[in-house]
């Protein structure tokens, strides 16, 4: 596995393999991978020619700095794990490298209220940078497919949304959530969860697949209500929003119709770790 750390040396990596034609598949990460990184790489294995993974802890993307400095970092171990999973090439550069002296690039993308609801409305400024880094990775290494996880349901849309307006090549392929064996999705911020907390995070899960259960049956803020209670019986717990909306825009949907595509998402604190979650309804 080739690693690189400069974008010159990226995009002259890059280049012979686009004039071939081959089909690049690309994996953006912040690191500390787990099992549902990998997953993600060995699927862009099966469907390209060539798969990168990025590592790169954006930090203009953390509205809260205490989140940025307690993110948990693992580079050494991360390329033993890329490599045994066959990936081609690591880009891991530098804030330095990415953001010269600082600066970031404009990003003046209007997404309505798709990136003002839920995460967008709890960590400020979060989208504004997962996209300028996406569409700065995604030039740097031209990918044909790029892959995220479902875990970060929210995030998926925006960024589709972003290849809408844009129009860029590049196809944006979501990927289901990976989960331990007890239904919590797998995140690198479980690492920071103490064994007890550890003990009682599915939770969160076995909430989200009793209202995917009751689904249409119960008027929508009946579900809402329930399932704050229901997480936050354990005080442990804090809940910081419980959302059902449609499953492409993220409005909020306040009453079933007819046909509804919908989607529930909660972002949870767990001690001090922010957890995020949700399952697609009535699929
Ligand atoms: O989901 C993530 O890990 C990050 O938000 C991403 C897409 C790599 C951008 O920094």
């Amino acid at each position: 596995m080739k690693e690189i750390s400069k974008i010159k040396e990226a995009k002259l990596w890059i280049k012979p393999h686009l004039k071939k034609g081959l089909r690049i598949g690309f994996v953006p990460t912040m690191g500390a991978l787990h099992e549902g990184h990998l997953r993600l790489i060995r699927q862009s294995k099966q469907e390209n020619d060539i798969t990168v993974c990025s590592i790169f802890v954006n930090p203009v993307q953390f509205n809260n700095p205490d989140d940025l400095a307690k993110y948990p970092r693992n580079i050494v171990q991360d390329a033993r794990m890329l490599k045994s999973n066959g990936c081609d090439m690591l880009f891991s550069p530098e804030v330095e490298e990415m953001y010269p002296d600082g600066k970031t690039p404009n990003n003046d993308i209007e997404f309505g209220m798709l990136d003002k609801v839920m995460e967008g409305k709890f960590r400020p400024g979060h989208f504004k940078g997962v996209v300028i880094v996406v569409r700065k990775l995604f030039d740097i290494l031209s990918p044909s497919n790029a892959y995220f996880g479902k875990k970060d349901y929210q995030q998926l849309m925006v960024i589709t949304r972003m290849k809408e307006i844009l129009g860029l090549p590049v196809n944006i392929i979501g990927c289901e959530t990976v989960r331990e064996d007890d239904g919590l999705a797998m995140s690198s911020r479980n690492l920071r969860l103490t064994i007890g907390e550890r003990q009682v995070a599915r939770r969160i899960f076995e909430v989200l697949c009793k209202v995917r259960e009751k689904g249409s049956k119960t008027p929508v803020w009946e579900l809402k209500e329930w399932a704050n209670k229901k997480i936050q019986e354990d005080s442990r717990f804090r809940v910081e929003y419980f959302e059902i909306a449609e499953r492409e825009t993220l409005m909020p949907i306040e009453n079933w119709g007819q046909k509804t595509q919908a989607v529930a998402l909660t972002a949870v604190y767990l001690g001090d770790v922010r957890l995020i979650d949700n399952v697609e309804l009535f699929s």
